[in-house]
Order: C-alpha cells, then sequence, then structure tokens
C-alpha cells in the first residue's frame, strides 16, 4: 500500500482528501498542528472509513518534527500539503504570521521532502492567485495579477517557489481551487468555521440553524446578473477526488521534474443571492438576509475554465450545487444536533 503525508489533514479539505485516499487504496498518514482544527474530524474520517488514521501532531515549520514524521511513518510516494492559514480578513490583520506559517511550512517541506528521496508534492493552490480577473472563466494561463490580500500573495509566492524548486528535483501538481462547499454525503465531515464564520455557506448554514440573525449579502451593484459576485462553489469531495487523479497523473509520469497547475472548479459562474435562493429552495429552511454594503477585496466575479483538469486528470465534478447546500446542511444539522 503507498504510504501519503497529508499535511492538514484534520482540516476541511484535507479530511475529505484522507477519505478519497483511504477509498483509492492508499494509506494517508496526516499532520496537523490543531491550531485550527481539532481532531473532531479525523474521528469522522475514521468513522466513514472504518479505518485509524496514523497521526502526528505537530508544526510543518518545525523541520526536526517533520525529520521524525518522515523517519518514523515513512517511506511516503507522495506528499498533499494542505496545511495553511486561509483566512483572508486574519491575513490583513496579522501579514508576518501568514508569510511565516504559508512560506516557511511550504519551504520545510520540502526540504525535508528532499532529505528523504520524496520528490512527490501535490500543493493546495487558489483561484485567488488570479486576483480581479479581466476576463471570465479564467484558465491557468490567466496571468496573476497583483493578491487582494497577504492570504492571496503566499498563495502567489508557493507557486512561484515550487516554480523555481521544481526544477532541483521535485515533482509537483499545484491545485488551484474555486469555492470548496458541502460535506461528505455521510455528514460525518464538513467545514468547522472558528468563531463567526467569514465565508458564504457556512454563514448560510448558521443562519438557517438559527444560531445567526440573517445574512449580509456583500454587494448588489456588482457588474453581475443580478448585482451581487459571482463565484464557483465546487462540492469538496469533488475536489477531494481531483486530488487522487492529480496523485495518479505524478504515479503514471515518467518525468523526474515536474511542474503543472490546474483549475478545480465546476466551470459554473453562480452569484451569492442564487445560491442562497438555492440553499432554501433545496433544504425548504428560510434564510432571513439583508444586503449590506460590498466587502472590502472582493473579487467581483470569478469562475473556473477546468477543462485541462477533465482532459490531462480525466477528473470531472459529480455534484451538483443543490447536492453541495443540501450535504452542507446536513453537516449542520447533525453538528447541532437538529432532526
Ligand atoms: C476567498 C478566495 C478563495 C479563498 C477563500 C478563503 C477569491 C476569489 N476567493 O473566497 O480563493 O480560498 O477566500 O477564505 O479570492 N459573502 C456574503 N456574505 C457573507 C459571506 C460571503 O455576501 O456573509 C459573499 C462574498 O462577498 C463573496 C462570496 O460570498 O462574494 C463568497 O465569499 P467567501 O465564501 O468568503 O469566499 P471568497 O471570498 O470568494
Amino acid at each position: 500500500m503507498k504510504k501519503v503525508l497529508v499535511t492538514g489533514g484534520a482540516g476541511y479539505i484535507g479530511a475529505h482528501a484522507v477519505v478519497e485516499l483511504i477509498n483509492a487504496g492508499y494509506e494517508p498518514v496526516v499532520v496537523d498542528d490543531l491550531s485550527k482544527s481539532d481532531r473532531t474530524l479525523l474521528e469522522g474520517v475514521e468513522s466513514i472509513t472504518s479505518r485509524k488514521v496514523q497521526f502526528f501532531q505537530g508544526d510543518c515549520g518545525d523541520t526536526s518534527f517533520l525529520k521524525g514524521v518522515f523517519e518514523w511513518a515513512g517511506p511516503f510516494a507522495a506528499v498533499m500539503h494542505f496545511a495553511a492559514y486561509k483566512s483572508v480578513g486574519e491575513s490583513v490583520e496579522q501579514p508576518l504570521e501568514y508569510y511565516r506559517n504559508n512560506l516557511g511550512s511550504l519551504v520545510s517541506l520540502m526540504k525535508t521532502m528532499k532529505g528523504f528521496g520524496v520528490a512527490n508534492l501535490i500543493f493546495s493552490s487558489s483561484c485567488t492567485v488570479y486576483g480581479q480577473p479581466d476576463v471570465v472563466p479564467v484558465n491557468e494561463e490567466t496571468p496573476f495579477k497583483r493578491a487582494e490580500s497577504p492570504y492571496g500573495a503566499t498563495k502567489q509566492m508557493c507557486e512561484r517557489i515550487l516554480e523555481d524548486a521544481y526544477l532541483t528535483g521535485y515533482r509537483v501538481i499545484s491545485l488551484r481551487y474555486f469555492n470548496p462547499v458541502g460535506a461528505h454525503p455521510s455528514a460525518q465531515i464538513g467545514e468547522l468555521p472558528i468563531g463567526r464564520p467569514n465565508n458564504l455557506v457556512p454563514f448560510i448554514t448558521q443562519t438557517a440553524a438559527g444560531i445567526r440573525e440573517k445574512l449580509t449579502v456583500f454587494g448588489n451593484d456588482y457588474d453581475t446578473p443580478d448585482g451581487s459576485c459571482v463565484r464557483d462553489f465546487i462540492h469538496v469531495v469533488d475536489l477531494a477526488q481531483g486530488h487522487v487523479k492529480a496523485l495518479e497523473y505524478l504515479h503514471k509520469s515518467r518525468s523526474e521534474k515536474l511542474f503543472e497547475v490546474f483549475n478545480l472548479g465546476t466551470g459554473e459562474g453562480v452569484t451569492v443571492l442564487q445560491l442562497i435562493n438555492k440553499f432554501i429552495e433545496t433544504t425548504g429552511v428560510n434564510v432571513p438576509y439583508a444586503i449590506g454594503p460590498r466587502r472590502s477585496g472582493d473579487v467581483e466575479k470569478t469562475y473556473g475554465d477546468v477543462s485541462k483538469a477533465n482532459n490531462i486528470l480525466q477528473w470531472k465534478t459529480k455534484y451538483s450545487i443543490e447536492e453541495s447546500l443540501q450535504h452542507a446542511w446536513n453537516w449542520e444539522k447533525k453538528l447541532r444536533d437538529i432532526k
């Protein structure tokens, strides 16, 4: 069985990837410092898969900790690197923490990989690297605009690090996610926002559950069909399966050095207001909302051209937006014990 090191495997996307890796016959080993997560999702993973997952708590920026993991739990066929800070607002307040954590952990991970002869790396990037695109959908050739936040800048810089370093003997795939939403269909794992959610779907589900009084739609005067922002909302299980496809592609490819980038999204743009209304229609639960001012740093419109991942990785999304919203709601209901 091929072992895969999954950093950030106790987080939202990482935990879903661990499930898909197990389903595909891999043996994931999880590293997470639990600074933005806890053991809840790992317990969910174990319950879905009926498997115990090997877990090491620690920081990827700590090279001696990482070395220990490679020594004890290796050899690894590949690494999936999810561990990173991801809150746009927090990154504006604490830019240096974001640069230290997101860049430092990638560099120390790659150095450790080199020391142990591990070349295969799958990196969590984001559509945020494109900034405010001139034309949608964006494809992988779309040039980067100045990042809207320190968080976005860390993703751009990490991609630059990968692009420079792969020539020294790495095989890298960087996956640019659009907006991950939903939860596992079993409702055993899903998003666990810390405190007040910043992201739209957790805010919708918490409002539907009565934890938040109402949702504010940040702006309805954009140049879009109904004035609210357009995003590409991808089911987190589809996204996780994209990682397994990327891993298979790395294994099939014979080149000693490789650097490829893929957009992972649905290829369809949905407005914020459309999404809220779809949630209400699909679940039959009301979500009180009001229109508020624009949120600073928001991109008006973005969705992905995903034909490269469709063609080269042989990957396609399977879930509809309605299923994503229903699964997100099922997860919220389970968390809050709502029948
Ligand atoms: C952004 C980044 C994404 C990154 C994510 C991390 C872009 C295009 N996307 O996602 O790459 O991974 O941050 O958090 O840079 N909204 C409301 N009310 C709310 C919450 C959100 O109207 O209470 C709206 C936002 O204005 C936005 C949309 O919903 O138009 C989605 O927002 P959010 O879920 O925060 O994700 P992005 O900002 O798109």
